[in-house]
C-alpha cells in the first residue's frame, strides 16, 4: 500500500469511530489537530507521513474513555497499522506517540520519544487552549457530569496520574490544573508562538467569568 492510501484509509475508519462524540474528543478535533500538526510540522522539518498518522490515531481508544485504561489506544493502534502492512517501525514511532501523548497532571513530565511525537503533542494542546479549548473544556465536563463552577471547591497540583485521572474538581479547575500552564509546556518554538495569543484570550475569558459570577459592577 502508497503512504497516500493508508492515510486515506486511517481517515476513513477514524471518521467512523469518533463521529458524533458530544465531549470535545470527537472527529473534528482530530481534523484540527491534524491540520496544526502539519502546519508545525513542515516548519520544523519533521517526517509529516509519522506527523499524519500520529495526529489522525492519537485519541483512538483514549484511556478517559475506556476507564482509565491505557492500554486500549495502543493496542487499537497497532492492530490498525499492521492491517495497513507498515513496516515495525513506524509502527513504533506511530503508537509511542498515542502512548505518550496524554497530559498526567500538573506535575508530571510527559516527554515525546520523536520530533513527530512532539509535533502531534503540541498540535493536541494547542486545542485544547483558546477559545475551542474553552468549549470543549466545557462540553468534557458536562459529559463527565461536572459542575460548571464551585467557588468551595479549590484548584489541586497532581503528581501523579492516578489522582490527576481520578479528579472529580469542577471545569473552571481544569483551567489552573492543566488549560493555563500548556502554554509552558509545549515542545517546539512554532507551537510556543501559537500558544500565547490562545493562552492570553483564556485569562481575558476567566476574568470576564468571574466578574459576570461575582455580579458586574
Ligand atoms: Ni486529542
Amino acid at each position: 500500500m502508497d503512504k497516500q492510501t493508508i492515510l486515506d484509509k486511517t481517515r476513513d475508519y477514524i471518521k467512523v469511530e469518533l463521529s458524533g462524540d458530544g465531549s470535545g474528543h470527537d472527529w473534528w478535533h482530530i481534523v484540527r489537530v491534524t491540520k496544526t500538526a502539519m502546519q508545525i510540522g513542515i516548519k520544523e522539518g519533521a517526517d509529516l507521513f509519522i506527523v499524519e498518522l500520529g495526529a489522525m490515531l492519537h485519541d483512538l481508544g483514549d484511556f478517559k474513555f475506556h476507564d482509565g485504561d491505557i492500554t486500549v489506544g495502543p493496542k487499537m493502534v497497532t492492530e490498525w497499522l499492521q492491517k495497513m502492512h507498515l513496516d515495525s517501525d513506524t509502527i513504533k514511532k506511530v503508537v509511542d506517540i498515542v502512548k505518550e501523548i496524554s497530559y498526567k497532571g500538573s506535575e508530571v513530565e510527559t516527554p515525546m520519544s520523536t520530533l513527530e511525537g512532539e509535533i502531534v503533542q503540541d498540535a493536541d494542546r494547542l486545542d485544547a487552549i483558546g477559545a475551542i479549548g474553552i468549549a470543549r473544556t466545557f462540553a468534557y465536563g458536562g459529559s463527565k457530569n461536572r459542575e460548571m463552577h464551585n467557588p468551595d471547591i479549590k484548584p489541586e497540583n497532581h503528581d501523579n496520574f492516578e489522582d490527576y485521572k481520578n479528579s472529580k474538581a469542577p471545569t473552571i479547575n481544569h483551567f489552573y490544573e492543566k488549560l493555563l500552564l500548556l502554554k509552558d509546556r509545549m515542545n517546539t518554538g512554532t507551537a510556543k508562538k501559537m500558544a500565547s495569543k490562545r493562552h492570553e484570550y483564556m485569562k481575558d475569558y476567566l476574568d470576564q467569568f468571574y466578574n459576570e459570577w461575582e455580579g458586574e459592577r
